[in-house]
C-alpha cells in the first residue's frame, strides 16, 4: 500500500513540526494538518512564515518551503479525515483535572473524540496512527470505537510515538535515534506498518526503524520519558547533597558522565524539569501501575516527581532565605520563563512555580524571556488558581528588554538557559541593581567566577 494523502489531527508542538518534515521529505505525499483551534491554524497559514505559532529553530524555513505545495493547514477536520489514507492523531493528552484518576491519569477525551469523528466520517479503509503519548492499551479503546461503525470500513491502528524534544524538534525529526512503529502481528497489521515505514524511509535509514507490537510501543514512550526525567531528578537530588558537603554537582556530573555505561546526557542539575510531558507521562505510569495494584512500582516512579517538586520549592526558599528572610516588595528579575531554551512553550515550566512561591511572599517579579509574552506569563500563573488574575498582575510584570527587567532589582534568578543571557553586559546590570546584588542561577548557565569578580553574590545549583 502506498500512502499519497496524510492527515494529522492536532497542529501543536508535535503535529506541526512532524508534518512539516514529512511534507518536506515526501513531496509526492499531500499532508494536511487539521485542528479545531482556529487561531492556531490562522497562524500556521500566516503569510509571514515567521508568525507560525510554534517557535523551533529551523522550522519556519521548512514550513515556508512546503506550505502550499504539499503541506496544508486547515480547520476542516472532516474533509481532512475523509481524504486521507493515513491519519496521525496528535492531539493533547493532558493529566486529568476531574473525576477518577484526577491529577494523575491521562485525559483521553480528545483522543476519543478524534476516534469517534474518524468513525463517523470515513468512507474507505484507513490506517490510524497514534502519535500522541498514550497509556498502554489505549489502541484497544480506539479500535473498539472504530470497529463499531457498522459501515464496513476497515481500520488498522498503529502506535508511532514521537521522541522529539522541544527546542531541537527539527534536528530530532531529521535525524532520529529511532522511529518506533507498533502494530498488529496479523498480515494486515504488518502491511500497515510497512506503509508507514515507507514514509519515514524517505529520510530515515531503515535499520533505525523499529517494529514492535502495539503495547510495547505505547509503553516504550512512557518509559523513555520516565528514564530521562529520573536522570534529572537523580542529579538534582545530588545537587542538594553537594551544597551541604562542598562537592560541586557539575564536577560530579562530569565525573560520572564519562562512564560510558552512564553517559553524559541529561545530567545537568537545574531548578527542576518542566515541559508538558515528563510530569504528565510519569504520573500516567504511576496511575497505570496503581491500577494494576503494583504499589511499589507506582511509589518508585512517583518519587521522581516528588524530587522535582522539592527542587523547585527549594530554589524559591533559598532566594527568600538568602535575601535576609524577606522578599516582600523586593524586585526579583526572572531571566527566562519558557521550560527550556529555544522554545516558546511554558507548560509546567519551573519558573511558574518559583514565581508563585515568591509572590506568596509578596515579591515583585519582573520577567524577561525572548519568546514569551506578558499575556502568557500571567495566563500560566492564573492557571495555578493560587490567586486571581488581578492579584497576579499586581505582582508580576514582563519586559521586552533584559536590562529593564533587571533595573533596580534586588536579585536575578535564571530560570531558562537561553544562550543570549551569557552575552548580556553584566557590568551594566550590576550597576543598575540594588546592593548587594544577587544572582541565583537555576540553570548553572553563567560564569560564576566572572560574576563574583564584578561584585555579584552568585549562587548556582549544587555548588
Ligand atoms: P499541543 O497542545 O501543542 O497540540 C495539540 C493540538 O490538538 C491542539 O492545537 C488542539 O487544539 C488540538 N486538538 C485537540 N482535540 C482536537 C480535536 N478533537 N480535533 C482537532 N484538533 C484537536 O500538544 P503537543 O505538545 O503537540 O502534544 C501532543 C501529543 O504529543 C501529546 O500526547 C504529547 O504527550 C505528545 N508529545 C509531545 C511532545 C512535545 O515535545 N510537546 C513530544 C513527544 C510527544
Ligand atoms: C522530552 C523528551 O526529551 C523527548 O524525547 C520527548 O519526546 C518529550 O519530552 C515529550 O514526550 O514531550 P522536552 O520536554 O521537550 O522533551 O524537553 P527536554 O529536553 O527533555 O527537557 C525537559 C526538562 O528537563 C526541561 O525543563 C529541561 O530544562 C530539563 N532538563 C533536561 C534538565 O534540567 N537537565 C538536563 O540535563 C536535561
Amino acid at each position: 500500500m502506498k500512502i499519497t494523502k496524510i492527515c494529522c489531527i492536532g497542529a501543536g508542538y508535535v503535529g506541526g513540526p512532524t508534518m512539516a518534515i514529512i511534507a518536506q521529505k515526501c513531496p509526492e505525499i499531500t499532508v494536511t494538518v487539521v485542528d479545531i483551534n482556529e487561531e492556531r491554524i490562522a497562524k500556521w497559514n500566516d503569510k509571514d512564515v515567521n508568525n507560525i505559532p510554534i517557535y523551533e529553530p529551523g522550522l519556519s524555513e521548512i514550513v515556508g518551503e512546503a506550505r502550499g505545495r504539499n503541506l496544508f493547514f486547515s480547520t476542516d477536520v472532516d474533509k481532512g479525515i475523509d481524504e486521507a489514507d493515513l491519519i496521525f492523531i496528535s492531539v493533547n493528552t493532558p493529566t486529568k483535572t476531574y473525576g477518577a484518576g484526577k491529577g494523575m491519569a491521562a485525559d483521553l477525551k480528545y483522543i476519543e473524540l478524534c476516534a469517534r469523528q474518524i468513525a463517523r466520517v470515513s468512507k474507505n479503509d484507513k490506517i490510524i496512527v497514534e502519535k500522541s503519548t498514550l497509556p498502554v492499551r489505549t489502541a484497544e479503546a480506539i479500535k473498539s470505537i472504530l470497529d463499531n461503525t457498522g459501515n464496513g470500513v476497515q481500520f488498522q491502528i498503529l502506535s508511532n510515538p514521537e521522541f522529539l524534544a522541544e527546542g531541537t524538534a527539527v534536528e530530532d525529526l531529521l535525524n532520529p535515534d529511532r522511529v518506533l512503529i507498533g502494530g498488529d502481528t496479523t498480515p494486515e497489521g504488518q502491511k500497515a506498518i510497512q506503509a508507514l515505514e515507507d514514509v519515514y524511509a524517505h529520510w530515515v535509514p531503515r535499520e533505525r526503524i523499529l517494529r514492535t507490537n502495539v503495547w510495547s510501543s505505547e509503553l516504550s514512550k512512557l518509559t523513555a520519558n520516565a528514564y530521562l526525567a529520573q536522570r534529572v531528578s537523580s542529579i538534582n537530588a545530588l545537587s542538594e547533597l553537594c551544597e551541604k558537603t562542598g562537592a560541586d554537582v557539575n564536577e560530579v556530573a562530569r565525573a560520572i558522565g564519562m562512564d560510558s555505561r552512564i553517559g553524559s546526557k541529561f545530567l545537568k542539575a537545574s531548578v527542576g524539569f518542566g515541559g508538558s510531558c515528563f510530569q504528565k507521562d510519569i504520573l500516567n505510569l504511576v496511575y497505570i501501575s496503581k491500577s494494576f495494584g503494583l504499589n511499589e512500582v507506582a511509589d518508585y516512579w512517583e518519587q521522581v516527581i516528588i524530587m522535582n517538586d522539592h527542587q523547585k520549592r527549594r530554589f524559591a526558599n533559598n532566594i527568600v532565605k538568602t535575601l535576609y528572610n524577606t522578599v516582600s516588595d523586593k524586585k526579583i528579575a526572572f531571566l527566562g520563563w519558557a521550560f527550556k531554551k529555544d522554545t516558546n512553550d511554558t507548560r509546567e515550566s519551573a519558573a511558574i512555580y518559583v514565581a508563585n512561591d515568591l509572590v506568596n511572599e509578596n515579591a515583585k517579579i519582573a520577567v524577561y524571556d525572548p519568546k514569551v509574552s506578558q499575556k502568557q506569563v500571567l495566563a500560566d500563573l492564573d492557571y495555578l488558581e493560587t490567586r486571581n488574575s488581578i492579584e497576579n498582575a499586581k505582582f508580576v510584570t514582563s519586559f521586552s528588554d533584559a536590562y529593564e527587567a533587571c533595573n533596580n532589582a534586588h536579585a536575578i534568578a535564571i530560570l531558562t538557559e537561553w544562550d543570549e543571557f551569557k552575552q548580556l553586559d553584566w557590568n551594566k546590570i550590576y550597576d543598575q541593581m540594588q546592593k548587594p546584588a544577587f544572582v541565583f542561577d537555576g540553570r548553572n548557565l553563567l560564569d560564576g567566577d566572572k560574576l563574583k569578580k564584578i561584585g555579584f553574590v552568585y549562587q548556582a545549583i549544587g555548588s
